[in-house]
This record gives structure tokens, C-alpha cells and sequence, in this order.
């Protein structure tokens, strides 16, 4: 069974101040804190043993918005990252936490969207390779970026390169296999100090144990690390939200429709939340069938 990683540490520098205190991944975005949109991403892959790692300091406040996950039908257990070291530092400390599991991991500043995701997310989730996405962007140099040749064979990948060989950006989600502890143990920090998730990428390239799977345009990938980010992502999801009146990203209404709570279960967390009508919206679930395409 594959295992989850959220990395919710690191400073959050590029928000400051607005970050000073409060980190990044428990700002809002529109209606729910950000870390609910990157967990619920694990939930719909179908992941529900899952490791947040975050701060010294933010880990009362994680456990206190998430609890041990029991009340949405999943298992969260909590470690620190002292000092942000790196993407692929993360897969270090979850050694324990893995046990030789495959995992998958996810930054808690990435927000997926889209038609047909959960059924990707969960088709990947079954793969035993390593599977990283490529998604179009207008500013790759800000990303992971993936070199393809003209069959659509992966040649390389490469950390915020200067002169990017493509538009094509690697997401903050990952699936690996059972050695990525192992392949992250061999990396050495970069030129800035960290231990690269792209460099852990690499070794499965090199070992011919990588997919990339294209996310196409009807996807939306979004990430948070600006004020201007922030702002967008907030006003996509609003859109979304009140053109369509369902949710991005509730984990009550995923852990009900997958199954994993029940109706009563539901009428319990709405309780508390009927004042920002966060509530309603979850007893309006109790009465409504979707069809199979809806995902
Ligand atoms: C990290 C990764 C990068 C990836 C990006 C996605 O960058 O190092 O490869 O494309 O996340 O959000 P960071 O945002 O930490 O600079």
C-alpha cells in the first residue's frame, strides 16, 4: 500500500510578511486552509496512511486543524523538519514512517484541479514505478523543467534552469517506489544548500524506472509562493466554487463520497461549521447521488 508525504515546512520567505508568523500552508485559499487542497489530492489517489512534515514550531498547529485524520477515515501522523534542507530531505525523515512502502509525496503549496483527475490520480496510484507529471506553464524557469526528444521519451530534468529546454514544469507530486529513502540518502546538497527532489528524480531516469504522465490544459495546477499566486489561486477556486456550488477540495465531502466516513459521521463534522455555511454544504451531501463521471 502506498503511503502519503505532505511537505508543509520551509520558511515561506517569499510571502513575508505575511508569513512571519502564520505559515504558508495554513493561509487560506478562498474557503479552507491550503493544506486541505494537497491532502485531498492524496485522499483521491486513494492514500490513506499519510506523513505531514512541517516545522518545529507550526506542528501544534497542524495537529490541531488536522487531529490524527481519524475523523475524515484516514491515518495523519505528524514529524518536524528542523531547517529547510530540501524536497528530498522530506523523503529521509519519512523513512521510518514509509517502512519499505512506495509512497507518494506532495508540497502543501500545490493545488490540483480538474476533470477526470481523481481517476489519473488513482490509476497512477496503482503503477509500481515512479511516476512525476509535466504541466505546461509560461514560466518554467520558476520549476523542475522536463526535456523531452520528438518520440516524447524523457532526456532530462533540471532544477530552475536558467534557459529551460521546455514549457514543461514537474508539479509538486510525486510517486515513487520502495527506494526512494534510499536514492534521496545519495544525494549531495546543491548550490543552494538543498537536497533536490530533481536529483532523486534522476536516479529513477537513469535506472529506466520513471513515467511522466502529461497533465493536459483541462487540468489546473496551481501553485501559492507569491501574494499574486495567492490571490489567483484564491479567485479560481471562488469561480469554481460558486459557478458549480461543490466544493474543490473538501475533505469531508472526498472521505464521504470514497467511503471512508458515513452519514453520521458527516452530520458530525457539519455541526461545528454551520456558521460559515462550510456546514450546509456538507449536509447538502447527505442527499445527493453523483454519477461516476463527476470525479
Ligand atoms: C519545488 C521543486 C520543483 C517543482 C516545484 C513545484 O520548487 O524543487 O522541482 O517544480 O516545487 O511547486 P520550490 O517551489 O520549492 O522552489
Amino acid at each position: 500500500m502506498r503511503k502519503g508525504i505532505l511537505l508543509a515546512g520551509g520558511l515561506g520567505t517569499r510571502l513575508f510578511p505575511i508569513t512571519q508568523v502564520v505559515c504558508k500552508q495554513l493561509l487560506p485559499v478562498y474557503d479552507k486552509p491550503m493544506v486541505y487542497y494537497p491532502l485531498c489530492t492524496l485522499m483521491q489517489a486513494g492514500i490513506t496512511e499519510i506523513l505531514l512534515i512541517c516545522t518545529p514550531t507550526d506542528l501544534p498547529l497542524f495537529k490541531s486543524l488536522l487531529h490524527n485524520g481519524h475523523q475524515w477515515g484516514i491515518n495523519i501522523e505528524f514529524a518536524t523538519q528542523a531547517k529547510p534542507k530540501g524536497l528530498a530531505q522530506a523523503l529521509i525523515i519519512a523513512e521510518h514512517f514509509l517502512n519499505g512502502s512506495p509512497c507518494a509525496m506532495i508540497l502543501g503549496d500545490n493545488l490540483f484541479y480538474g476533470h477526470q483527475l481523481q481517476h489519473t490520480l488513482q490509476s497512477t496510484n496503482k503503477i509500481s514505478s515512479a511516476t512525476v507529471f509535466g504541466y505546461h506553464v509560461a514560466n518554467p524557469q520558476a520549476y523542475g523543467v522536463i526535456e523531452f526528444d520528438k518520440h516524447n521519451q524523457v532526456l532530462s530534468i533540471t532544477e530552475k534552469p536558467a534557459k529551460p529546454k521546455s514549457n514543461f514544469a514537474m508539479p509538486g507530486l510525486y510517486f515513487f517506489d520502495n527506494k526512494a529513502s534510499y536514492y534521496a540518502k545519495q544525494v549531495f546538497p546543491s548550490e543552494r544548500g538543498e537536497l533536490e527532489i530533481v536529483d532523486v528524480i534522476n536516479q529513477y531516469l537513469d535506472n529506466n524506472n520513471l513515467q511522466v504522465n502529461i497533465l493536459g490544459r483541462g487540468t489546473a495546477w496551481l501553485d501559492t509562493g507569491t501574494p499574486d499566486a495567492m490571490a489567483e489561486a484564491t479567485q479560481y477556486i471562488a469561480a469554481i466554487e460558486k459557478r458549480q456550488g461543490l466544493k474543490v477540495s473538501c475533505p469531508e465531502e472526498i472521505a464521504y463520497s470514497m467511503g471512508l466516513i458515513d452519514q453520521l459521521q458527516l452530520k458530525k463534522l457539519a455541526k461545528p461549521l454551520l456558521k460559515s455555511g462550510y456546514g450546509e454544504y456538507l449536509l447538502s451531501l447527505l442527499n445527493k447521488n453523483f454519477p461516476d463521471e463527476m470525479d
